[in-house]
């Protein structure tokens, strides 16, 4: 069993990397960030302010999040019913953002995600694998780029989604989104004492999924 947790900003391009790492080495890519923003969208629907603290917490007893792999697929269930590309708005992201920052929402997410790391190898992406979830994590990797080059993929992204969407919008939400991330009091996005830092601004795809293998070659001798 391996664990190889992924921290970084959002735009970062962890998740497709992380992908690709777990489709060559055979093991379970896990997006922690669907589990807070599957949360959002619960509060969102419920009508209730994402930072109202007591009131999400008061919402969490009803809400049962399952994680299921289909084909290699992660699904995220919400008392039973997958939201597939619902939980990808811009408005999700912010509603995660929000609901992220709360300790009851931390906490009530914590064993899902260990409980996988459990049962299976993993490659974990989010903003607190290396420091909060997977702490003896055999390999680490604080995932970053400029915040011009992350707001370009996402943009990039949404437009070929379909989301009419301004790129100026995009850099600003996300600057706001990582502000609240790594502000925060709780788990803010960080790096692991431990993490190796990969600034991926000028790598291309094939180069970043390279340098990851690399890294998790070189410490685990896979
Ligand atoms: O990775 P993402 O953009 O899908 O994450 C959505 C939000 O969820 C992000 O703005 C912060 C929060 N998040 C978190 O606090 N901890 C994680 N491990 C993953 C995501």
């Amino acid at each position: 069993m391996i664990k190889i947790a992924i921290d970084g900003p959002g735009g970062a391009g962890k998740s497709t990397v992380a992908k690709a790492v777990a489709a060559r080495l055979g093991i379970v890519y896990v997006d922690t960030g669907a589990l807070y923003r599957t949360v959002g969208y619960y509060v969102k629907q419920a009508g209730v302010d994402p930072r109202d603290a007591e009131g999400v917490s008061a919402l969490l007893p009803d809400i049962k999040i399952e994680v299921k792999y289909e084909d290699g697929t992660q699904k995220v269930y919400l008392n039973g019913k997958d939201l597939g590309d619902a939980i990808r708005t811009p408005e999700m992201s912010m509603y995660a953002s929000a609901v992220s920052a709360i300790g009851s929402v931390r906490a009530f997410l914590l064993d899902t995600q260990r409980d996988i790391a459990k049962k299976n190898s993993v490659i974990m992406d989010g903003r607190d694998i290396g420091t909060v979830i997977l702490p003896d994590a055999e390999v680490k990797i604080f995932m970053t780029a400029s915040p011009e080059c992350r707001a370009k993929r996402r943009y990039k992204e949404l437009i070929a989604k379909g989301v009419d969407a301004k790129y100026e919008d995009v850099l600003a939400e996300m600057n706001e989104r990582d502000k609240n991330d790594s502000t925060r009091e709780i788990a803010p996005t960080m790096a692991a004492a431990d993490a190796i830092f990969m600034d991926n601004s000028d790598m291309d795809f094939d180069e970043n999924v390279e340098a990851v293998i690399a890294i998790v070659k070189e410490k685990t001798g896979k």
